[in-house]
């Protein structure tokens, strides 16, 4: 199971650390909503889903699910089709600028504000996200 809180802190469960595992089996699932199978989203790729009227893009470091919202600050570039640089940053299609993807941060020129972010669970092999409201 992988979690995500809303700042894209994952943490990775192999159910071998039962707190964590209960901690987050207790948590209330009525605002999550599954988006998509675990393996639609290969390790180093993305998946565009829409949540609410709300494009979110899933994408896959190392084995660790996160989503953000498919908008580039900037200008509105569709992140999801941006690639992947340095590990953790998604470059966007369209002038350059990079993101977070933990975090939504932006991380270079010419975004500036973040990009949202939404909770992640995946559980049985299911993807389920935080709703965006
Ligand atoms: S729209 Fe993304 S960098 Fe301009």
């Amino acid at each position: 199971m992988f979690f995500a809180p809303p700042n894209g802190a994952n943490v990775r469960d192999e159910t071998t650390d039962s707190a964590i595992y209960d901690l987050f089996n207790d948590l209330p699932m009525n605002n999550y909503v599954k988006v998509a199978a675990l393996g639609d989203i290969p390790t180093g790729g993305s998946k565009l889903v829409e949540v609410n009227r709300v494009r979110v893009a899933l994408f896959n470091l190392d084995g660790a699910i996160y989503a953000i919202e498919d908008v580039c600050t900037h200008d509105g570039g569709p992140l999801v089709e941006g690639v992947i640089v340095n590990g953790c940053q998604v470059q966007c299609p369209r002038h350059g600028a990079r993101f977070d993807i933990r975090t939504g941060a932006a991380v270079s020129f010419p975004a500036f504000e973040p990009t949202n972010t939404y909770a992640v669970q995946v559980r049985n092999g299911e993807v389920w996200i935080e709703q965006p409201r």
